[in-house]
């Protein structure tokens, strides 16, 4: 690495092989636990999390993390009120960094994070934005890796909305020399510019997608922060279920979903319970790639 990572807040300014040094780190601690239970990288050492949306995933593979790498998590509840309401962004900042060691943040805007990072003089983490969701993606690069092999010059489908999920796979994928084929229906696409810019492909239809694909990813049709289009959402997203049938045009991919899941509406039982589906790796990769994440942003 040229550089020390100081945050992650977005993949789009991480290299390949910056990626590459946290999986291989999560590799390594997932296979030897010894690695960081013998050399506690945080002990003594403070993590705040600063949740505006609920999580079960992100806050317990964290304060997981933390606890195996032998400091504190402080979990310090947002949803009453968002970051930067009570007070100031930057007087939030400076204060918290005289006690802690590193932030994840979850946040409705991006800007949050992008504020509360220009502020505070210690490492902070997306742990969800509207926009993007870098751990998610890191913890799925890893899943792909164990489960195929490489990462590299893969075929990806992301079939659904083109969310905070699916920005942060077009940030990474490309890196890699792999495919993102996105298929959304109208209205609910990427901007041309991203599309351009990033190196997707957006298509029509999700059986234009899921044809030799190595994966086959989806997410919810509404994120948090946009329950009152539930309805009107349903409706437009149909045809874009991940079901037996489309599944059958891609029989050797996985099928990968970042949860929660909405059964029955993204994905249908039979294929999140099915031989196909790698989800549960997908979660508990969070706890890896976060503690390889953890150890290298903070030790
Ligand atoms: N995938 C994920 O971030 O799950 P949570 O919302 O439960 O944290
Ligand atoms: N797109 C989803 C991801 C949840 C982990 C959301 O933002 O609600």
């Amino acid at each position: 690495m040229s550089h020390k990572m100081r945050d992650l807040i977005s993949l789009d300014g991480v290299s390949a092989a910056e990626i590459t040094a946290i999986l291989d780190l999560a590799a390594l601690q997932k296979r030897d636990p010894e690695s960081y239970l013998s050399r506690p990288v945080l002990r003594g050492k403070a993590v705040g999390l600063f949740f505006e949306k609920a999580s079960l995933r992100t806050r317990l593979s964290f304060e997981v993390a933390v606890a195996q790498l032998g400091g504190t998590s402080l979990y310090v509840g947002q949803e009453a009120g968002r970051i930067g309401e009570r007070e100031a962004i930057v007087d939030m900042a400076k204060s918290a960094s005289r006690y802690l060691d590193a932030f994840v943040l979850r946040t409705f805007k991006d800007e949050t994070i992008i504020e509360m990072a220009r502020h505070a003089t210690k490492p902070v983490i997306n742990g969800l934005s509207d926009k993007q969701h870098p751990c998610q993606i890191l913890a799925d690069l890893q899943t792909i890796r164990e489960r195929l092999g490489r990462i590299d010059k893969i075929k990806v489908a992301f079939i659904g909305d083109s969310n905070n999920v699916c920005r942060s796979l077009a940030h990474a994928l490309p890196k890699f020399g792999s495919q993102l084929l996105v298929a959304s229906p109208h209205g609910y696409t990427f901007a041309p510019g991203f599309v351009k810019s990033s190196g997707i492909t957006q298509v029509a239809a999700p059986l234009d997608a899921v044809k030799d694909a190595d994966v086959v990813y989806t997410d919810t049709w509404t994120s948090m922060g946009q329950e009152n289009e539930a309805h009107k959402r349903r409706a437009m997203f149909q045809d874009y279920q991940i079901n037996a049938a489309l599944m059958a045009h891609a029989p050797k991919a996985i099928f990968m979903h970042c949860l929660p899941a909405h059964r029955g509406d993204e994905c249908t039982d039979e294929v999140i319970d099915g031989p196909q589906s790698v989800v549960y790796d997908q979660a508990e990769n969070r706890l890896h790639a976060q503690r390889a994440l953890l150890t290298l942003l903070v030790s």
